[in-house]
């Protein structure tokens, strides 16, 4: 693929060199100062690659921020999107409704767990998160336990960055900086054990008693006070944490016998990430409120959307029918061209095997980037579908420093990789080929090396 690239962002490239063509932009989860002086500035996709302004190709390690599903700029999805914005722009989503929404719609509940067949639109991870915790809570509500208020997260959880999701998140660095966050939240303890689980292959054996720690939680506050559990199947953010064998099982469990909802947040798992269209299919374990976005629309437009159980949509359906049921909603709620892009996704999925094809090559995945065992400062390495993690031995009083040498020597090498912390992440998208992962973990491997 060779593409021509427009002189305009060559000259962008150029003035990358100047802090000054570069201020105005406040770049989110970014070390922006380092940024602007060694910019990069991404131009064209397609595929599995990216190119830069200077017209370098660029191996997508991550499917761009694990959304890229479907791989870049294909087709179907583009054209579906042109063709949307030329019919209708936008379409009020309060009170209104446009045909395109109900039937995306109906397309995710079809591929959703048994029973979670009811679809609220978002526009990104952080507010489906919002959106379930909110409805959980409503829920207990209307059903007439109003006292069940409280939120459990996990430590080391990750979602999204509005003030409900890192409330239940648990990650220090997202939330130290914001005050005292939501009130009535507690957290489970986090089930990363290299002690006993280093270089799992999959679902670490051991570790499903960490679960119990939910029954701790409900001594100290008493199951009536709290309204819902939320955990990612696969904590992504924090460094790929897979859950060990009967963990989510034992979790599903103490939910049910306490009446507390399990809300799995699936935005990084959801939509084939770990060879089937949710994590709570690979897992064999149904939540009650899903939350997604990311592969939604194969990151084309932001879209998110919570799936919920119908008897808790049901729940929510009584009272004089020309009242408001549930006071929620965005003005970008199912959007005309999300909707598009995510119905063409959708089909893309479908006619190309793409929500299994991680299980596929989950082998090959998992054998490629286990080989980096042995190399310098690797002190674990997980995977479970097309996910992978690969945690360093930080550098001494430099935390995070190792991994970002080496996200910084594989993008010199024509490589997109993720880090967190000292964890190298890698998702490339579901139509990555064993030439790509060879060239992924190649490339890492080099670039472990020199920051040895
Ligand atoms: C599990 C999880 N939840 C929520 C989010 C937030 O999504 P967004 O960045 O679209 O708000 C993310 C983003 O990576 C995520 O991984």
């Amino acid at each position: 693929m060779n593409k021509a690239i427009d002189p305009a962002l060559m000259q962008a490239a150029e003035a990358a060199g100047s802090s000054f063509k570069m201020d105005a932009h406040w770049m989110p989860f970014t070390a922006n100062r380092q940024f602007k002086k060694a910019p990069r500035l991404l131009a064209k996709a397609e595929g599995m690659h990216y190119w830069d302004v200077k017209g370098r190709k660029v191996l997508d390690g991550v499917a761009g921020l694990w959304c890229v599903n479907a791989g870049h700029n294909r087709p179907r999805i583009v054209k579906a999107i042109q063709a949307q914005a030329a019919e209708m722009d936008f379409a009020p989503p309060f009170q209104m409704g446009h045909p395109l929404a109900f039937e995306l719609a109906e397309r995710v509940a079809a591929i959703a767990p048994a029973g979670l067949n009811r679809v609220f639109f978002t526009n990104s991870g952080s507010e489906s998160v919002e959106t379930a915790l909110k409805m959980a809570i409503a829920y207990h509500r209307v059903r007439g336990e109003g006292a069940r208020t409280r939120l459990i997260g996990r430590e080391r959880g990750y979602h999204g960055v509005n003030f409900g999701g890192i409330s239940v998140g648990g990650i220090v660095a997202n939330r130290k900086h914001f005050g005292t966050l939501l009130a009535g939240v507690d957290h489970l303890r986090h089930t990363h054990d290299p002690a006993r689980n280093a270089f799992s292959r999959g679902q670490p054996a051991l570790g499903a008693e960490l679960a119990d720690d939910l029954e701790r939680l409900v001594a100290l506050h008493d199951a009536s006070t709290i309204a819902a559990v939320i955990v990612e199947p696969v904590a992504g953010s924090t460094g790929v944490l897979v859950p060990p064998q009967g963990y989510l099982q034992r979790l599903r469990e103490i939910c049910d016998r306490h009446g507390i909802l399990l809300i799995f947040d699936e935005v990084i798992t959801g939509f084939g990430r770990t060879g089937s269209p949710f994590a709570a299919q690979t897992f064999g374990v149904t939540p009650d409120l899903i939350t997604c976005a990311k592969g939604l629309t194969s990151g084309t437009v932001p879209m998110g959307a919570v799936l919920a159980k119908q008897a808790i949509h049901d729940t929510f359906m009584n009272g004089p029918e020309h009242l408001i049921e549930f006071f929620h909603g965005y003005t970008y709620s199912a959007h005309p061209l999300a909707c598009a892009a995510g119905i063409a996704t959708l089909e893309t999925y479908a006619d190309e095997g793409l929500l299994s094809r991680a299980r596929e090559l989950e082998g090959t995945f998992a054998d490629a980037v286990h080989s980096l065992k042995g190399e310098p400062n690797v002190i674990d390495i997980r995977n479970v579908g097309l996910v992978g993690g690969i945690e360093l031995a930080p550098i001494a009083g430099q935390p995070t420093k190792r991994a970002f040498d080496i996200f910084l020597d594989c993008w010199d090498k024509g490589l997109l990789v993720r880090t967190t912390g000292d964890i190298v992440a890698l998702s490339p998208p579901l139509i990555v080929e064993k030439n790509h992962i060879d060239q992924i973990v190649e490339t890492l491997r080099g670039a472990i090396r020199r920051a040895a």
